[in-house]
């Protein structure tokens, strides 16, 4: 099996506009003086994240921290048992949380993720996705903040990648497999 790029998905500038709305549905919800902890979930995160954090206002109270994990199981199943490769350097109890993930899909990760993250006792913790392919969720996990419902197709680029390749592209593009 080979991969080939598709078209184009959702492109550079309809991904910044959107990156710009909800930076501000953030700063809306922000609570006035307190510290804000936006998590970032490596690698594919860290692309949407930068672009986000630097849209919320100046005299927002912002701190970024990232972490990394993988589930068990094989490429294309995921047991949604989380093991942690790198973790926060932020002691996030009584602080408010958000988590940012590039994309949910069966919901699993972010669900075994958000247990784990409260049992640190954040005072508040919230999720952030950049895509969200609804059809395809196993488990229920509140998404507080999303940017684009998408169907069922394997996208990449913009942080998004296929076995590692197409992280760069500034496009969201779908893969096309050939045989
Ligand atoms: P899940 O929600 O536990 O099934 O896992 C979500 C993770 O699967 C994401 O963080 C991505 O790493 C990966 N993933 C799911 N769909 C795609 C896709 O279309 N492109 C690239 N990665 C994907
Ligand atoms: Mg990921």
């Amino acid at each position: 099996m080979s991969y080939k790029l598709g078209e184009v998905l959702l492109s550079r500038e309809v991904i910044a506009e959107r990156v710009k709305e909800i930076a501000a549905e953030i700063a809306k919800d922000s609570e006035k003086g307190k510290p804000l902890v936006i998590v970032g979930i490596l690698t594919g995160a860290s692309f949407f994240l930068t672009d986000l954090v630097r849209e919320l206002p100046e005299d927002m109270d912002v701190r970024v921290d990232f972490m990394s994990v993988a589930s068990y199981g094989d490429s294309t199943v995921t047991s949604g048992v989380v093991r942690i490769f790198h973790d926060l350097k932020t002691n996030i109890e009584g602080k408010n949380v958000i988590v940012v993930e590039d994309i949910i899909d069966s919901g699993l990760t972010l669900s075994h993720l958000l247990t784990l993250l409260k049992g640190r006792h954040p005072a508040s913790l919230k999720v952030c996705v950049l895509l969200d392919k609804k059809e395809r969720r196993k488990t229920e996990v509140k998404v507080d903040y999303c940017g684009f419902s998408i169907p069922d197709e394997f996208v990449v680029g913009y942080g998004l990648d296929c076995a590692g390749m197409w992280r760069h592209l500034k496009d969201i593009k779908g893969v096309i497999e050939e045989k």
